[in-house]
């Protein structure tokens, strides 16, 4: 039987605010998302993805850009409208390429109509809908969590009119849902269903480890427990376990992939025993040193933890985390890099996760002081994709004939994806062909994996299915390696793709090959 589709899949993450503005206001919008489809896929030259996932369109105030959610079930002015994303469904079934959308269930934004009710008395029939409690002596608040920002400090607000802390664990305009209340768990569920019957293929769950937490400790649980923090509750898996039920209630394969942002991956394997999660994203991986030691660590840790049938995914870039080339650049060396990580997200045994621009090999963008509007620094990494060199397109760049809401990228001139798109030693070229090789070779997308040995220097892998075997290899060393690759099992084969432009293909003995510094390879071995 084939493995599902989001086992094989290539899922991009559109982050709508910074994709493409039809519109001319400067912000990213649903009409803009259509217009840029053939870079994605069903044209000559896309990049072949096979899903996107789009971050929040909804109705918001925007105190968290989108994550704070004011209505569940429609679209934000900014961004469109409802017949546009039925139009975008379309649009991307037509081309083969699955819709996941963003679903906040923690909180939901202090605008929410259900927050309005209920912070307007302690005696409203919303009241219980989040998490009141009285503060502690003195005006301190329930007790001493934190919001997930620094900057926001503590994770309660003290509501004057009604005496009474409500909880927030992010910005105190993202209240947190009381999923302890089912009424709650009703409501939210059937927003779930209100996006399945408009044809979406699943969704990403935002902070999913963390829905359900309040302030007293699970019946029974010892003091010690981290639960007892706010994090990775039982509650959390309840329901995670009802949104897989809701999936099941359709047909055709939905899917639901959960930030599960914890550090222990036993606990993020938890998610994923079969009725739960059928994927989570992996920060223990995006938040892995570039080290080839580190790296092997986590993805056999996976595997040693995982229940049986849980399937990873990788990821190492999204919009609250620094760009790969930036994130790793080591003095100068981000770019190669980047290109190197591309066969760890692509290449390793799992879902591959890609954030838009990621193709494109972008950089961070500098946001001068007066231009930051993040809460928590994620500007950078959110900055607009340029399609075309401003020198043609003005200095919107393509994204936007308005002023941009952040800044373009710097070197927008020579990284913007019309200017990639011909060019063979592009980022963008090296993606679509990686993309290519892996939905057209079964090893790569569906293969078994054995990790080989190599120390901090060389992180090396190889994938095999249907007699076919192929080996992967990274150069994390400061200079040249030749690397040893005795386990891979074969002497020679075909050097397939390099991401070192400058390297011929073709037949290879692996006992000669020199990886160049920052260089990844892509061979496919010999019959044993
Ligand atoms: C995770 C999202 O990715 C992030 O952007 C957001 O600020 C928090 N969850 C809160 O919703």
């Amino acid at each position: 039987m084939a493995s599902p589709w989001w086992q094989r899949a290539v899922v991009y993450q559109i982050y709508p605010r910074s994709f493409a503005d039809a519109s001319g206001d400067g912000v990213g919008d649903l009409a803009g998302v259509i217009a840029r489809l053939d870079h994605l896929r069903g044209a000559p030259g896309a990049l072949g993805v096979d899903a996107i996932w789009l971050s929040p369109f909804y109705p918001s105030p925007m105190a968290d850009f989108g994550y704070d959610v004011a209505d569940y079930t429609d679209v934000d002015p900014l961004f469109g409208t409802l017949a546009d994303v039925d139009r975008l469904v379309a649009e991307c079934h037509a081309r083969g390429l699955r819709v996941i959308v963003d679903w906040v269930p923690n909180h939901s934004s202090d605008r929410h109509p259900w927050f309005v009710a209920s912070r307007s008395s302690r005696s409203d029939p919303k009241r219980d809908w989040y998490v009141w409690r009285d503060g502690r002596p003195g005006g301190r608040p329930p007790n001493d969590w934190r919001s997930s920002f620094d900057r926001v400090g503590a994770a309660w607000t003290l509501d004057e009119a009604t005496g009474q802390w409500y909880l927030h664990k992010f910005t105190a305009e993202q209240p947190d849902l009381n999923w302890a209340n089912p009424e709650v768990e009703a409501a939210m569920l059937d927003t779930l269903r209100f996006w399945l019957d408009r044809g979406v293929d699943g969704f990403r769950i935002d902070v999913a480890h963390e829905v359900g937490s309040v302030p007293e400790p699970p019946a029974g649980t010892p003091g010690t427990e981290p639960w007892l923090r706010d994090q990775d509750w039982p509650g959390s898996h309840r329901v995670m376990g009802r949104v897989r039920e809701v999936l099941e209630e359709y047909d055709g394969d939905r899917m639901a992939v959960g930030e599960v942002y914890v550090f222990d991956q036993r606990r993020l394997t938890g998610y994923l025993a079969g009725d739960e999660l059928h994927l989570a994203h992996n920060f223990v991986f995006m938040n892995t040193p570039w080290s080839a030691r580190a790296f092997r660590q986590t993805v056999e840790e996976f595997d040693a933890v995982a229940p049986p049938g849980a399937w990873p995914s990788w990821c190492l870039e999204n919009h609250d985390h620094a760009r790969v080339a930036s994130r790793y650049d080591g003095g100068g060396r981000g770019p190669a890099r980047a290109r190197a990580a591309a066969l760890l997200v692509l290449l390793l045994r799992g879902t591959a996760f890609l954030f838009q621009g990621q193709e494109l090999g972008l950089p961070d963008a500098e946001v001068p002081p007066e231009r930051v509007v993040d809460v928590d620094g994620r500007d950078p990494e959110r900055a607009p994709i340029p399609w075309e060199p401003p020198s043609a397109a003005g200095p919107g760049a393509g994204f936007t004939a308005g002023e941009p809401w952040l800044p373009i990228v710097a070197d927008a001139e020579r990284l913007a994806a019309s200017v990639q798109r011909d060019d063979p030693r592009s980022a963008l070229a090296l993606y679509r062909r990686l993309l290519e090789l892996r939905a057209a070779t079964p090893a790569l997308h569906e293969g078994r994996q054995t990790m080989l040995g190599g120390g901090d220097d060389l992180l090396a892998w190889v994938r095999e299915a249907r007699g076919e075997r192929w080996l992967v290899a990274v150069n994390f060393a400061d200079g040249p390696l030749r690397p040893r690759l005795g386990g891979a099992g074969a002497p020679a084969g075909e050097l397939v793709l390099s991401t070192d432009p400058g390297r011929a293909e073709g037949r290879v003995a692996l006992a000669g090959l020199e990886l160049a510094r920052d260089e990844g390879v892509v061979v496919r071995l010999d019959r044993a």
